[in-house]
């Protein structure tokens, strides 16, 4: 398996492949229609310059991604990211999401991100599995936060730390993330 940054042009489709059936089929995403690749390929150039979007590769074809965005915009929350992991069925059970999101949390760490959060629509065993597995830990539950499927629908948040462990009031306020740039997008 190859964990790598995406290319915006290059990967858009194969992601937005990926990721479609988990917009139409499941509450995984709270999306109603799946993007175009257009779309994807604009979403990874956004969030490539900021944080970071990878893509697992087995066998030379993408089967899964993960990314890194902004948790909310307001300045003070700029050392946390919001986190997503998206995995072709195919290949659930095979490690790409551990390997995929073990590379993000590095490369997120490197940047000067303080915490992760990942929000999680219920039920998801697989999901909140790696999510613990990796070391988050929940927050609390959106009830009935979402329509989808015909149904209201609860949202399970998490929280991982990725840098120091500074409790309340730190020494001095740390420099601000560092963009990540990915090799296509240098001139
Ligand atoms: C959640 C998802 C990304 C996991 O990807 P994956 O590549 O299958 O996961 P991995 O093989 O790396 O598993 C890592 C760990 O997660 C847990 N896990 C993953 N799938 C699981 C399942 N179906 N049941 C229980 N635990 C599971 C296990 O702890 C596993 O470690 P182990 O295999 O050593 O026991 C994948 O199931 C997926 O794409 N789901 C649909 C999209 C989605 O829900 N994304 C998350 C949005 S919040």
């Amino acid at each position: 398996m190859l964990i790598r940054h995406a290319e915006a042009a290059g990967d858009a489709g194969v992601c937005a492949d990926v990721y479609a059936p988990f917009v139409t089929g499941s509450v995984a995403s709270f999306e109603e229609a799946p993007p175009t690749p257009a779309e994807m390929g604009s979403r990874i150039a956004r969030l490539s310059a900021t944080h970071a979007w990878l893509v697992a590769e087995h066998d030379g074809a993408v089967v899964g991604f993960a990314y890194g965005g902004p948790h909310r915009e307001r300045a003070a929350y700029r050392w946390a990211t919001d986190v997503s992991v998206y995995v072709d069925g195919r290949f659930h059970r095979r490690g790409v999401g551990r390997a995929l999101y073990a590379t993000l949390f590095e490369l997120l760490t490197r940047q000067g991100f303080r915490v992760a959060c990942a929000g999680i629509t219920l039920p998801n065993d697989a999901s909140v599995a790696l999510h613990r597995s990796m070391g988050f830990q929940p927050v609390g539950v959106y009830r009935r936060i979402g329509w989808k499927d015909g149904a209201w629908r609860d949202v399970i948040w998490w929280q991982r730390q990725l840098g120091p462990q500074d409790v309340g009031r730190a020494p001095e306020e740390p420099g601000p993330p560092v963009r990540l740039m990915a090799p296509e997008q240098r001139a």
